[in-house]
């Protein structure tokens, strides 16, 4: 199996995408929605954790030019790990679950093309093979200490746990 950094990632937006594609078929009970869900968060967290961790700053440091580009990916992660820890909050039968995970998926899928067809190009021109089937390996060690489900940060813990008790 190829461990090329750019190969890995680019096959997690595939999987990404097949489960968008499912949540978008008609007619499908809360349940089957929520469970393709669940898939969708589980994905969505373990691919964002190993970009984080390695992959953006590995490319920051070795190709400064590309600065911009993690920047703005940073961000567009974060909006997407907001309406994570939200839709892993909600119930299926929420009059909001459907167009909150709606909201979710434009968002991821304005941010993979934005991966595929700006950056990802540039790094793989950058980059040497070498170096890829490198960040590759980093990226597969990541993957198994990644989180399953969106963690939420402490301060909104605190706020719903004041909430609720
Ligand atoms: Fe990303
Ligand atoms: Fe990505």
């Amino acid at each position: 199996m190829s461990t090329d950094a750019i190969v890995l990632l680019k096959q997690d937006h595939k999987d990404v995408r097949e489960q968008f594609r499912a949540f978008r078929k008609p007619d499908q009970t809360p349940v089957q929605k929520q469970k393709i869900v669940d898939t969708i968060l589980e994905l969505l967290t373990v691919h964002t954790y190993i970009e984080n961790e390695v992959m953006y700053p590995r490319v920051r440091s070795l190709l400064p030019d590309l600065e911009d580009d993690v920047l703005e990916s940073y961000e567009e992660h974060h909006v997407a790990d907001v309406l994570c820890m939200e839709l892993a909050a909600m119930d299926a039968t929420d009059e909001r679950f459907d167009a909150k995970t709606t909201v979710l998926i434009e968002n991821v899928e304005h941010h993979m093309a934005e991966e595929e067809q700006d950056w990802f190009p540039k790094v793989r021109e950058g980059l040497g093979r070498k170096q890829l089937q490198e960040l590759g390996e980093e990226l597969l060690a990541a993957r198994k200490r990644a989180p399953r489900r969106p963690e939420q940060p402490s301060a909104m813990k605190k706020a719903i746990d004041a909430v609720v008790s």
